[in-house]
């Protein structure tokens, strides 16, 4: 296949945008805040930032070069690498972990797309008890969660078909910025408050007697979800980076962006939760029966106001999710494409029909089909623990190797520099990292999830 008509993003700043939206989703929004609430405020946020900086840029970097070297789909780019060697198996590993997510993840992201139905048409209102029990009922229905993941997967699915410039740097170019104002209007609203200022501190003061050991692990984990490393995603969008892309700014502008939205997603939560006096959780609760709950509190005496906040609320939420969502999606639409020599319409198909059908497996799991269930967890959370506890450490420690060890150092020179063009002083920094540092720690979180250590 030529590599012309695999498309590459057009723009600069559509590879950002793109590239971020890959990695922006529902980890900045459900689970930074509470983390970082949890472990000692502005000490964890440095001490994220500098796991960013130190290692989560670092596996970024690897992937980015694998995917802009080979341009090609993950699996065939790790092949191309790996030269007849066993290491290509981790490119198929990181095709196989976004596959895997896509089916939980598109569940959850069409439970964002029924919300912000729900909010626009006025429904959600109520008490704690209220908001809980219309929760546990949406998510255990055995039709309505599905139809919310098939509209998401078709949005989706028209997103992807257009190509890689008309469609995902496009709908990136929209979606993007409209994420940002969606959070800084949310964030002012809850900025103006009540006791705002509570959130506010809990978030920013640091507390450097909640940094442990565990603290460290907490913020790498989190680093390594948050910028999407081993899933295929970052390898193949890199695939449609042209070669004047700098890979290493651009990085650093994606974690960047990344790291901006999970803390501005703090300053909505945070504050708004606080002044009410109700202290966030994380993950779908803090979603989908804490925080209406809260907006409901904060905002209820201007009913006009309520209505704007949870609706933008989901809409972000769903924006986050969607970009994400079809970064995944593209990780087998290409592999396919390209394995299959197939047309990406068909391909795009073949994806968002497995994708819906894994969905409503993993959503049926969690209602009245119990038996749906593997090694004694239901299918939505078996595929979360899998991917999130065995392939990612597993793809990020393998990629790590794979380029500190075995690819030619003249590749990673010239991929880093733009063939000379450009200064990568960094580089024997980036070679220590990914050969010692980076492989080292993943396998210490590797071993702390398990609680072995
Ligand atoms: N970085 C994403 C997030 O924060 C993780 C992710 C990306 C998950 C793509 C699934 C698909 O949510």
């Amino acid at each position: 296949m030529e590599k012309s008509d695999r498309g590459l993003f057009g723009t600069k700043i559509g590879v950002i945008l793109a590239t971020a939206g890959g990695a922006v989703g529902l980890g900045n929004v459900w689970r930074f805040p509470f983390v970082t609430g949890q472990n000692g405020g502005a000490a964890f946020i440095l001490i994220y930032i500098l796991c960013v900086l130190l290692l989560g840029l670092s596996v970024m970097l690897c992937e980015m070069i694998i995917g802009r070297h080979a341009h090609a789909n993950t699996a065939r780019a790790y092949t191309i690498l790996a030269n007849g060697k066993p290491w290509k198996w981790i490119g198929y590993l990181g095709v196989l972990t976004s596959a895997l997510i896509l089916g939980y993840y598109g569940v959850v992201s069409g439970w964002t797309l029924q919300y912000v139905f729900s909010s626009l048409t006025g429904h959600i209102h109520g008490t704690p008890e209220v908001f809980k029990d219309q929760f546990q009922s949406f998510i255990s229905h055995p039709i309505e969660p599905i139809l919310w993941l098939a509209a998401l997967m078709g949005m989706a699915h028209l997103i992807i078909v257009r190509g890689v410039e008309e469609g995902i740097e496009k709908a990136s170019k929209i979606m993007m910025p409209l994420l940002f104002i969606l959070l800084i209007v949310l964030m002012c609203s809850s900025l103006m408050l009540p006791n705002a200022m509570k959130g506010v501190e809990f978030l920013f003061k640091p507390d450097f007697s909640k940094v442990t050991g565990k603290t460290f692990l907490e913020a790498l984990g989190q680093a390594f979800f948050s910028l999407s490393i081993a899933m295929g995603c970052l390898c193949t969008y890199a695939s449609y980076f042209s070669k004047d892309t700098r890979l290493t700014t651009s990085a650093l502008q994606i974690a960047g962006l990344d790291t901006l939205v999970a803390i501005l997603s703090g300053l909505v939560i945070f504050p708004a939760a606080l002044s009410v006096g109700i202290q966030p959780d994380s993950g779908p609760s803090l979603i989908f029966i804490t925080l209406p709950n809260v907006f409901e509190q904060a905002f209820g005496s201007v009913p006009v106001i309520e209505y704007i906040v949870s609706f933008s609320f989901y809409l972000l939420l769903t924006i986050a999710a969607l970009t994400s969502f079809i970064s995944i999606h593209e990780v087998s639409t290409s592999f396919l494409r390209e394995e299959l020599h197939i047309h990406r319409k068909n391909a795009a198909r073949i994806v968002s029909c497995y994708g819906i059908i894994l969905g409503a497996l993993c959503s049926l799991s969690m209602g009245e089909r119990n038996w749906l269930t593997l090694f004694g967890m239901n299918l939505f959370d078996f595929f979360d623990w899998f991917t999130a506890n065995c392939c990612l450490p597993i793809g990020a420690f393998f990629t790590c190797l794979f380029i500190g060890w075995y690819v030619d150092r003249k590749i990673i020179s010239d991929e880093m520099s733009n063939w000379g063009t450009i200064k990568a002083p960094h580089l024997h920094v980036f070679t220590f990292m990914v050969r010692f540092v980076c492989p080292v720690l993943i396998f210490i979180i590797f071993l702390h999830q398990f609680g072995v250590i």
